[in-house]
């Protein structure tokens, strides 16, 4: 952030004289003489800055629902911001109107730190190039030749349970890393130290940590401050950004130097790298950037979801009995769910959906941009507004979900009177809808079968051996993580322990 030497009163008449014009400059727009959509009062110059809300501002935007309606609008420091607190407001415009599909690049963390090369961030060719590489590797039958590669992580996360249960956290987020870094590079990793799984983790919390309001510094308001040299007094930004790129640039780099060295002794294990590597029409820096992008946008998001189901289970003891007896109906025998029990599972796929709708991950989604002005239910939406889809509002929605707050799979079971398939809106939208979502299903679907198979997982205890309601806080940054809690792990038998040591032997990660 960009530090003012005391007294510099220089600098801070230029920034109220360079706040003013552009207020001033502020582009003119082609509103049809349609008002913008209602939103709090915004004040001089600032407008809504200091209504937006550092933490879970989601939370805030559904409060807002009831007194401006589902769409809304607020302006901060000449960007619109747009809201959408419906699901018609969502599906109409950012599924049906593809002039939504646009990102919004912050100064510092998508251009000077670079972040802005990665698929979630980058816009135009350089996407859909990212875009048309990883089209054909989340096929769903190509996933299937991938399985193998995530029920062998599943087993030694199994394991990591059974031995120390109350590390239940580290053990999800081990797994989802293990998936995503042999999805993507073919390379196993063994401890949540390894630098495949730090340095994206270290990176990313970083990026959030700088585009938070408050946080950011003043050059993704004053553009010009991007030009100003590094020895220049209070642009640490622009070292610091300096530094975090080239980390950057080696997080997405270096696995891929691993991958080729690899393919060219012949001992690759086939990825999404080496199977883009093989085809020469692409070129090496898309298939670095894309391959990059998927740790960043798939292990969080996951971990996010397999944190909730222990949360879930933990506090609604009859859907994980319904759940298990499903499981052990199909089962037979001393053995693991596998990919193939999926059809025969309908109650889980119910849970599945119910674990997408109950926290989503991505309450706010990623925001996407409007690039040309448009006009929706008697408003009028600038071209450049930034578009956030409040999923957590439409997960919460009365409307929707009869008693939201219950984690009750139950309410999609029948096809007749089934509410909204979260499905259609937590993965987000058009053009810009998840990539991985394939591989995130496959993947949760997966983690909850096979630990739904072997263990109960029940509220924490007290030193009395009580049962106690679990203490939840939440994640505030784009991905929203129950964190904080302890549950109780079992095994559901001494057969169920053994049957995961024999499965772990049978097939070693
Ligand atoms: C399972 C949980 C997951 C959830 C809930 C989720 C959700 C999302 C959401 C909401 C977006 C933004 C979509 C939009 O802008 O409209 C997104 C984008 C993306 N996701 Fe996922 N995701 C998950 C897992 C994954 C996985 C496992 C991968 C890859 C291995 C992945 C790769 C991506 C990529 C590359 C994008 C950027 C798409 C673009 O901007 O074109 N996601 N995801």
């Amino acid at each position: 952030m960009i530090e003012l030497p005391q007294n510099f009163t220089i600098f801070s008449g230029l920034l109220s004289v360079s706040l003013a014009v552009l207020y001033l400059l502020r582009k003119p727009t082609k509103s049809r003489g349609l008002p913008l959509p209602p939103g709090p009062k915004p004040e001089f110059i600032i407008g809504n800055a200091r209504h937006l809300p550092a933490h879970s501002p989601w939370l805030q935007y559904t409060a807002w629902r009831e007194k401006y309606g589902d769409i809304l609008h607020l302006e901060a420091l000449g960007n619109h911001i747009i809201i959408l607190n419906s699901y018609k407001a969502m599906h109409d415009l950012l599924d049906l109107r593809q002039i939504y599909s646009g990102r919004h690049p912050l100064q510092m963390v998508d251009i000077l730190m670079g972040w802005g090369r990665l698929t979630f961030s980058s816009q135009g060719e350089t996407w859909r190039k990212h875009r048309r590489l990883m089209r054909p590797a989340f096929q769903k039958d190509k996933l299937a030749a991938h399985s193998r590669n995530l029920e062998k992580p599943m087993r030694a996360c199994l394991l990591e349970l059974l031995r120390s249960p109350e590390g239940f956290q580290d053990h999800l987020r081990l797994f989802t890393g293990r998936t995503i870094t042999m999805f993507t590079y073919g390379l196993k990793v063994d401890t949540s130290k390894d630098p495949l799984i730090e340095v994206p983790e270290r990176g990313f919390a970083r990026s959030i940590h700088m585009s938070l309001p408050g946080q950011a510094p003043l050059v993704d308001n004053l553009h010009f401050l991007r030009y100003i040299p590094s020895w220049f007094p209070g642009a640490s930004f622009k070292r610091n950004a300096k530094i975090w790129r080239k980390e950057l640039d080696g997080m997405v780099g270096d696995p891929v130097k691993r991958v080729k060295a690899d393919m060219a002794a012949g001992i690759a294990v086939p990825s999404f790298t080496s199977t883009c590597l093989e085809d020469t029409t692409h070129s090496e820096n898309d298939i670095m950037w894309s391959a990059g992008s998927l740790y960043i946008a798939g292990a969080d998001t996951t971990h996010a979801l397999l944190s909730s189901f222990f949360l879930a289970m933990a506090t609604h003891p009859e859907v994980q009995k319904r759940a298990q007896a499903e499981i052990d109906g199909v089962v037979k025998g001393n053995a693991l769910p596998t990919f193939e029990d999926r059809e025969n599972l309908p109650y889980i796929e119910c849970l599945l959906k119910e674990l997408q709708r109950w926290i989503p991950a991505v309450p706010l989604s990623l925001p996407h941009r409007l690039m040309e002005d448009d006009y929706y239910g008697g408003y009028f939406l600038p071209e450049g507004s930034i578009i956030f889809p409040n999923v957590w509002a439409l997960s919460q929605d009365e409307a929707h979900y009869k008693d939201p707050k219950r984690f009750w799979p139950e309410r999609f079971e029948n096809p007749e009177t089934a509410e909204l398939d979260p499905y259609k809106y937590t993965f987000g939208w058009g053009r810009r809808i998840c990539a991985g979502m394939n591989f995130g299903d496959a993947t949760l679907y997966l983690a909850v079968v096979s630990m739904l198979a072997v263990f109960n997982i029940s509220k924490p205890l007290d030193e009395y051996g009580n049962e106690v309601e679990p203490e939840v806080t939440f994640g505030t940054g784009v991905v929203s993580r129950a964190e904080g809690f302890k549950c109780t792990i079992r095994p559901r038998s001494d057969n169920a322990a053994q049957l995961i040591k024999a499965a772990v032997d049978e097939m070693a990660w």
